[in-house]
């Protein structure tokens, strides 16, 4: 079940420093290449041998490849991408392959040059693809510390109904979807979503922290990464809608700004 891979999902920053089988790696390559996104922005995925291309991270032990992905610039490019790149990793998470998105920590001349990044065109995150060593490095078991990274936000601080005064009740037909987005890895654990439900409807916010950088708002990836948590786990539920852009104009909280909603079908 997705949800139970949602549940078991942890970022992989130590490997056991072993190819990925042939069957592994063709897989991979067939998933992400039939892969679409809600907001029809197509993302172009590769996977890339670390040694070939000079790939390297400072955070990462025993990877002896990427899963690197470009997207032009076109309305929405942040969200579709983190939806997509997720879906990757849940995907080679069911083949006992670990991920862990890296936007910051990579040498980033190297993979943009390997994956041929053009004017119009932006690499946000590539990950490491491989499987887990047994023991993670000490610099990983402390990053992880530091991050705080098992833990996330209070379900009540992140999901509201009909306005971002009243927190979103636990028995909400939305409320099991939106657990598993609370669970979503995000840049530096920052979890900048937000919904708020209104009947048949939820929409999401990312709250604002970070700069925009050349690469685009990355906490909209984040937000993206969060909605493939929501949708599979709608998927599973047999809850079938769509998502459009029209701000309620719901009142937000200072630094909060809409994103997308989801109307069921
Ligand atoms: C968009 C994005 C960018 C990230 N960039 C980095 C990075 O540069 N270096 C790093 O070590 N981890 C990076 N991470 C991993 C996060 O730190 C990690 O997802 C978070 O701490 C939660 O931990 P978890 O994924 O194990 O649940 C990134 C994650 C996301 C979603």
């Amino acid at each position: 079940m997705v949800t139970d891979l949602i549940r078991q999902r942890r970022s992989v920053r130590t490997f056991d420093g072993k190819a990925l089988t042939a069957e592994d790696r063709s897989a991979l390559e067939a998933y992400v290449a039939s892969l679409t996104n809600p907001f029809s922005v197509p993302i172009c995925f590769r996977l890339l041998d670390a040694k070939a291309y000079g790939l390297s991270s400072p955070v990462i032990v025993g990877a002896e490849s990427y899963l690197a992905a470009k997207v032009e610039r076109v309305p929405h490019f942040e969200i579709a991408y983190g939806y997509s790149f997720e879906k990757a990793c849940l995907y080679a998470l069911s083949r006992g392959i670990g991920t862990v998105m890296l936007a910051a920590s990579l040498s980033r001349a190297a993979f943009e040059k390997a994956m041929d990044v053009k004017d119009g065109e932006v690499m946000p995150v590539a990950s490491p693809v491989g499987y887990p060593a047994e023991k993670k490095s000490i610099r990983e078991s402390l990053m992880r510390k530091g991050l705080k990274a098992d833990d996330r936000k209070p379900f009540e601080h992140l999901f509201f109904e009909g306005g971002f005064d009243r927190p979103l009740s636990r028995t909400n037909p939305f409320a099991k979807a939106l657990e598993m987005a609370r669970w979503a890895p995000s840049a530096a654990n920052g979890q900048p979503w937000r919904a708020v439900v209104d009947g048949g409807s939820v929409h999401f916010y990312e709250t604002k922290s970070m700069k925009d950088s050349p690469l685009g708002d990355i906490q909209k990836v984040d937000v993206g990464i969060a909605l493939a948590h929501f949708d599979m786990a709608l998927e599973e539920e047999g809850v079938k809608g769509a998502y459009s852009f029209s701000d309620p104009d719901i009142p937000t909280p200072e630094n909060t700004h809409y994103i997308v909603t989801f109307g069921r079908a």
